[in-house]
């Protein structure tokens, strides 16, 4: 959001969608690595300046940054990237220069967690 807002100095447009999806088989083409099963898709979109090829393909890199000293330091997108492989989800950019950028998230959906977090408050309030 931040970034969104870095790269539209003059204003413009930030569309957020939600949706949930099934993940599994052919869908998963692409996403080889990603367990089938329940996924959010997030997806941020603004309209600002875009990214070429070159920044593109490091968006995602620990102090990668065009920013000039003392306004980024390349971490943001880092630890999005990081904390989402994590949860077993995925991220994507995907831009062009001049008319914005789109950041594809998936978070899986975990139903089993939960219903567990929802057994443990219960049993705390009976102990
Ligand atoms: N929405 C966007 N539009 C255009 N460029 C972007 C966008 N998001 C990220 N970038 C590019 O990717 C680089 C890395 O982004 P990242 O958020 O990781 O770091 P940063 O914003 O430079 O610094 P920090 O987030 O640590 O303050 C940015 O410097 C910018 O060049
Ligand atoms: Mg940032």
């Amino acid at each position: 959001m931040l970034n969104a807002r870095d790269a539209m100095p003059e204003g413009g447009t930030l569309r957020l969608e939600s949706r949930q999806m099934e993940i599994g088989g052919s869908a998963a083409q692409g996403l080889s690595d990603l367990e089938s099963g329940r996924y959010v898709e997030l997806r941020v979109a603004d309209s600002g300046l875009g990214m070429d090829r070159d920044t593109l393909d490091q968006v995602f890199e620990p102090f990668f940054t065009t920013k000039e000293e003392g306004r980024g330091v390349g971490l943001g997108l880092a630890m999005v990237h990081g904390t989402i492989r994590r949860t077993g989800g995925f991220v994507e950019a995907s831009s062009t220069p001049g008319q914005g950028s789109t950041f594809r998230l998936l978070l899986p959906l975990s139903e089993d967690r939960s219903r567990s977090a929802g057994r443990l408050s219960a049993s705390e309030l009976h102990s």
